[in-house]
């Protein structure tokens, strides 16, 4: 099998393309190392890959889509630009740029590929917003509260719309809140666990009272491995939600337990487009992958932090 990952240098995207090596796929990367935070960070992610792996350091917008997608079975869409509380600003047309209009000239090019048997695409938790009801479900009504999430929710109705047009096999995943080894810098856990690390003090956004479903990375990835291999309906929309309801200062007591060190706290203001609350019904994922998520919140830091202190050196 040969997949086709974007934003195979990110988080994801490089944590994901080690299993597909790992069980024997052939892996075509492509990724924009987008400034948004050190490229060198990403290009650390893909050191260790072994297998059959190559790169291409581009936007899709500018790569021969149509001859890539030639001989690929899988495309898993993990390329965007993150960042609920970035997207705010004179910054926004990066967002449109590489969350909707790159999406949407994937999707174009997916529509000839002839071996292609299904477009995973990485969708988020923040598609709800401040969501009608707990645990949410998929058919609740979308009402992102941050521009970042507007055009994930963009990218989610393109495939929805290839799918029904096109008949493009699309599966969205909507990812809430994944952490875990290679976190993105910008992202809660990495800063917090950092903050352990070196003494310094941690930002808290808010009262802390904010509730997130949190995510550990290894479980999106086999979520993304399921959605290509098992039999779903094209336009599937999916949770993925790792059930750990809990709130973020009751995180702080975990990252007490597991580093053994004490946390230095400058509280800020809720930072605008921060949901209080995610926590998502994940029998859809159940039912129609076989998905059940196995690492829960103090394993997964624990898991992190080791990371985080193996970069140490
Ligand atoms: C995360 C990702 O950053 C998004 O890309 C993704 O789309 C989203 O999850 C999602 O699930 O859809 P967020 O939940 O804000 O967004 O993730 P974290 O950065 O882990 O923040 C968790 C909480 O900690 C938020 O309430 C945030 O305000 C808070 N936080 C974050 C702090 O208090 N201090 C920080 O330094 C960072």
């Amino acid at each position: 099998m040969k997949a086709l990952v974007t934003g195979a240098a990110g988080f994801v995207g490089s944590t994901l393309s080690g299993r597909l090596l790992a069980d024997g796929w052939s892996v075509v990367g492509v990724d924009a190392l987008t400034p948004y935070y050190d490229p060198a960070l990403k290009l650390e992610n893909l050191d260790g890959l072994t297998g059959d792996f190559t790169l291409h350091k581009a936007r899709l917008q500018d790569l021969d889509l149509e001859e890539l997608l030639a001989d690929v079975d899988v495309v898993f869409h993990q390329a965007g630009q993150p960042g609920v509380r970035a997207s705010w600003g004179q910054e926004f047309s990066v967002y449109t740029e590489h969350n909707i209009e790159a999406t949407q000239q994937l999707l174009e090019a997916a529509r000839s590929a002839p071996r292609l048997r299904r477009l995973v695409y990485a969708s988020s938790s923040s598609v709800y917003g401040d969501a009608q009801r707990y645990p949410t479900v998929e058919t609740d009504r979308p009402a992102p509260v941050s521009p970042y999430g507007v055009t994930k929710l963009a990218g989610e109705h393109l495939c929805s719309l290839y799918a029904v047009n096109f008949g493009v096999p699309t599966v969205s995943l909507r990812y809430f809140t994944v952490y875990g080894p290679r976190q993105r810098p910008d992202m809660a856990f990495t800063r917090f666990l950092t903050a352990a690390r070196t003494g310094g003090s941690l930002r808290l956004y808010g009262t802390g009272e904010q509730i997130r479903d949190f995510t550990f990375v290894e479980d999106v990835v086999s979520a993304n491995v399921l959605a290509a291999t098992q039999d779903v309906p094209a336009g599937t929309v999916l949770n993925i939600a790792g059930g750990t309801n809990v709130s973020v200062l009751a995180v702080f007591d975990i990252i007490r337990e597991v580093s053994g060190r004490p946390l230095a706290i400058d509280r800020f203001p809720k930072s605008d487009g921060d949901v209080f609350r995610t926590g998502g019904d994940a029998t859809r994922a159940r039912e129609l992958l076989g998905w059940v998520p196995q690492v829960g919140i103090e394993e997964g830091l624990r898991r992190q932090w080791e990371w985080v202190e193996a970069r140490r050196a």
